[in-house]
């Protein structure tokens, strides 16, 4: 099955697709996107990544360029033209095409691209065995609440991440406290079973895994507290682990080389990935 991108208004061959030149987007990360997850065909915890969408424009004044039940229907159709059952889809609004200029243009209309793919699976040796993460200094903006395709700073830092053997890169601010991840939130578990995860400012991506898991653990009744954690306290917790639309929940077991607990994979941190495996699965 061939792939198919919807571009501006147009469903197209994926190899083929693509905006124009002067599209802001290309130009000066002038957009906002979203990924979510398919899950047996269905669009996973659709309402909270649409809510972010629109709050993403808002922030930066960008037209939606449809309604959120157009954009529904669009996202079904991109899914079931590529015959996705389980992977994720990619919506993406730029501010538009128009002669560079930094200030907004005067009559750009936004462009919509969504695409969708199958997932690449979850390596199951990440989950058994846990990841390693490194830390970096933050060196993003002061929005990190928005989604925007600006994301340079989190491309270097994954990919110092993987030269580094690492999972993920941990950001931490000029307090030593750690932001997130490139493109997961960070989580810790204190040595008195206290889920502890950063409070959903603008130095984070309030990432609709988190707030899954969240729930899950407020349903569960385990103890928690949304607040800043330092570097040295991650690597003396008991427990560590990152979420995100791509990855679910997945164990950290090593941050700058330095073992959590006992290096394997924490019992709170498999028990609510099994938890959000059931999240997940009654999207279906
Ligand atoms: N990234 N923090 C950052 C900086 C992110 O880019 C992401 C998601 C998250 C987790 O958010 P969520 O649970 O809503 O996926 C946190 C997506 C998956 C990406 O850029 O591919």
């Amino acid at each position: 099955m061939s792939r198919v991108a919807y571009v501006d208004g147009q469903y197209l061959p994926h190899c083929s697709a693509a905006v124009h030149i002067e599209d802001r987007g290309y130009q000066f990360a002038d957009g906002v996107y979203e990924v979510i997850a398919v899950v047996g065909g269905c669009p996973l915890d659709e309402e909270p990544h649409l809510a972010r969408l629109a709050r993403s424009l808002v922030e930066l004044r960008i037209t939606a360029p449809m309604s959120n039940a157009a954009l529904r229907v669009v996202i079904r159709e991109v899914v079931r033209r590529n015959g996705v059952r389980d992977g994720i889809v990619y919506v993406q609004i730029t501010r538009g095409v128009a002669a560079r200029d930094h200030a907004f243009p005067a009559t750009a209309r936004p462009v919509l691209v969504v695409t969708s793919r199958r997932k690449r699976p979850v390596d199951p040796r990440a989950v058994d065995a846990g990841v390693a993460v490194i830390t970096i200094p933050d060196i993003r903006w002061q929005r990190c609440d928005i989604k925007s395709v600006a994301l340079l700073p989190n491309v270097l830092g994954k990919q110092r991440a993987k030269e580094d053997g690492a999972f993920e890169a941990w950001q931490v601010d000029r307090e030593g406290n750690v932001t997130e991840g490139t493109s997961t939130n960070a989580w810790i578990v204190t040595p008195n079973a206290t889920v502890v995860t950063r409070q959903a400012d603008s130095a984070i991506l309030d990432g609709v895994t988190r707030l899954a898991v969240l729930d899950i653990i407020r349903r569960e009744g385990y103890n928690f507290v949304e607040r800043p954690f330092s570097v040295v306290e991650a690597k003396s917790a008991r427990e560590a682990f990152l979420t995100s639309t791509v990855v679910g929940l997945l164990p950290v077991v090593k941050i700058d080389g330095v073992a959590i607990g006992n290096g394997q994979p924490g019992l709170l941190s498999r028990k609510l990935r099994e938890c959000y495996l059931t999240h997940e699965a009654a999207a279906k």
